[in-house]
């Protein structure tokens, strides 16, 4: 694939992975982006993951057309993209490492050398001259490494992301959804504890001119990137994208079940948009991303071993992990003798950033009572406010 006339893509899609990071289902597979710079000097951008190995060592050969590259360029350490790096330079003897001192510090645990013979340190700004290309080396701490840069190409205005404005989903699947939903998931559950961090190398970027963004995952963007800029801001700042309610429950027999659906049910009836997320059997990411796309959120769960039911601890501790902030959160709680779910979950997500309780909770015991609808009553007329 053809990026520009000096820039090839080399990645390869994955449609084999289970869980990528060990953790995120990926229905339609993942793609580890790579890319190659044609110019007086040869430069790779990035490796992949151990898997791909052949296929990708195959399609930087064939781009190469007999010539030699002389620079890795190497964004991150994680190994879905630094995997090859040893590969590639027992192939290559003549190459260059090109990264920031603790990437090489990661290579050193990684490979056991630091390729010390065969390396170029580079910091905020230092420029990589490849004849015609210009590349510049902007830092990008924590998004989502702390040894991450990105880098610009100042003859193409491409711009090497690292993991930004990457998604879930192998290249060659279309996503019925677009970019964002999958790309939201992405971002909120491996870079959205980092949004400072994320604000400040958008900061490095203004000024820039920028006609396509190459990330390490996900199709190449290079039509409105005022979107992707954009959104990611509102990512990255805690700003909610939607008007609208979240709805993450957990239910043992039923009777919490019903009364969110009876809370959605009354909140649509005002024309209130609302995402329902079974805990227990629902994707925990899908429902995390929920919770940051929106403005409202309606925690509801059983009391259990005095607390609350396990899968909303998980939930709980997986909002503040990623730095939950700036929203409105309202609770159900039940139990058969002693609801205590409320004050459990209140307690859990104290101490998170500007997050405003609502007054109106919902407390059910064993089953949904009149008292119970007309606490779901005053909660639909609070959550419309
Ligand atoms: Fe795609 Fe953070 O590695």
């Amino acid at each position: 694939m053809t990026i520009t006339n000096d820039i090839k893509y080399v990645g390869v899609n994955d449609h084999e992975i289970d869980l990528f990071e060990g953790q995120y289902v990926v229905p339609l597979g993942m793609a580890y982006n790579s890319y190659l710079i044609i110019d007086n000097e040869i430069a790779i951008m990035d490796s992949v993951d151990k898997n791909f190995k052949d296929e990708w060592l195959l399609n930087i050969e064939k781009e190469l057309k007999g010539k030699l590259p002389s620079y890795l360029v190497i964004s991150h350490m994680e190994p879905d993209h630094s995997a090859n790096i040893k590969v590639f330079m027992d192939k290559y003897k003549d190459a260059i490492i090109v990264s920031t001192q603790m990437a090489f510090n990661m290579m050193k645990a990684y490979f056991n050398t630091d390729f010390s013979e065969r390396k170029i340190v580079v910091k905020e700004n230092d420029t990589l001259s490849l004849g015609k290309h210009e590349l510049r080396f902007i830092t990008a701490p924590f998004v989502h490494w702390p040894e991450v840069m990105f880098t610009y190409d100042n003859y193409d205005k491409v711009l090497f992301s690292a993991d930004a404005f990457g998604k879930f989903g192998a290249n060659d699947k279309i996503d019925p959804e677009g970019w964002a939903c999958e790309a939201r998931r992405y971002y909120f559950g491996i870079v959205g504890k980092f949004g400072q961090n994320v604000q400040n190398v958008l900061k490095k970027l203004e000024g820039l001119e920028i006609k396509t963004i190459c990330s390490l995952h996900g199709p190449v963007l290079n039509e409105d990137l005022d979107y992707y800029l954009n959104i990611y801001n509102i990512w990255s700042s805690y700003q909610s994208e939607a008007s609208a309610v979240t709805i993450a429950y957990t239910s043992v027999y039923g009777n919490t079940k019903e009364a969110v659906l009876l809370l959605k049910e009354k909140l649509e009836e005002k024309n209130i948009e609302v995402a329902l997320h079974d805990l227990a059997r629902d994707d925990m990411p899908e429902a995390l991303e929920s919770a940051f796309e929106n403005d409202r959120l309606v925690l509801a769960t059983t009391t259990y071993n005095g607390g609350m039911f396990p899968t909303m601890e998980t939930f709980i501790n997986e909002l503040k992990g990623h730095n939950y902030q700036n929203r409105k959160i309202a609770f159900i709680e039940n139990g058969s003798w002693a609801p205590s779910a409320i004050k459990a979950m209140k307690s859990s997500l104290e101490g998170l950033k500007d997050i405003t309780f609502l007054n109106s909770n919902v407390s059910i015991k064993g089953s949904l009572k009149d008292e119970n609808i007309e606490q779901i009553n005053k909660l639909v007329q609070e959550l419309s406010n």
